[in-house]
């Protein structure tokens, strides 16, 4: 797929099938994360793929939407910030980190016909929980990971000049 079509393709699927997805396709989205550009080529991120099935009252315990775990797999994005790279000022870009390696595995899922959902609005504690996640690791970023069974709408989006600031702001 071309790469203007893939972002045009991109959307937030909220509603999926049950069809299990391949090993392969899974190794795939998760290969792309790995090969993501991070601050210093840190790598400061670690993923946990969860299987859904069984464990619907766990997920609706980290996110409320039902259509959370109708996907067969759930995807927890987590950063280690003392595995991360910090500027000289302080500021710290772990959360950076994560998101690229969410996009590219979100952007590789798209590409083999795979839906997902960029979440952070779970509950962190629950998610700490459930998955076991130690202290000094954070869970930042979820997706479901699955079919989908609903269709892309319009996208709403800010016109160019809204963004884009040329030679000053
Ligand atoms: C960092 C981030 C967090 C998001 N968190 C949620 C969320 O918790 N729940 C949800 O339904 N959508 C969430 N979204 C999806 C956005 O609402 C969605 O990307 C945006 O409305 C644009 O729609 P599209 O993804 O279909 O193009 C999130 C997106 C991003 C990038």
């Amino acid at each position: 797929m071309e790469f203007e079509d893939l972002i045009q393709e991109r959307y937030s699927v909220r509603s999926y099938q049950s069809r299990p997805v391949e090993d392969e396709k899974l190794e795939a989205v998760l290969d792309a994360a790995r090969l993501a550009p991070t601050a210093a080529n840190k790598q400061p991120f670690r993923l946990i793929v969860v299987k859904t099935e069984g464990k619907k009252d766990q997920m609706k315990r980290i996110y409320h939407g039902d259509w959370f775990s109708e996907a067969p797999l759930v995807i927890c994005a987590c950063s280690v910030k003392s595995e991360s790279w910090t500027r000289r000022d302080g500021r710290n870009y772990v959360d950076v980190d994560v998101t690229i390696a969410m996009d590219h595995l979100i952007l590789q899922a798209t590409e083999l016909g795979l839906g997902t959902c960029w979440i952070a609005a779970f509950d962190a504690e629950a998610a700490r929980e459930i998955l076991k996640i130690p202290e000094g690791v954070e869970p930042l970023l979820f997706t479901p990971l699955g079919y989908p069974a609903d269709e892309i709408g319009p996208k709403s989006r800010k016109e160019l000049d809204e963004l884009v600031h040329y030679e000053e702001w």
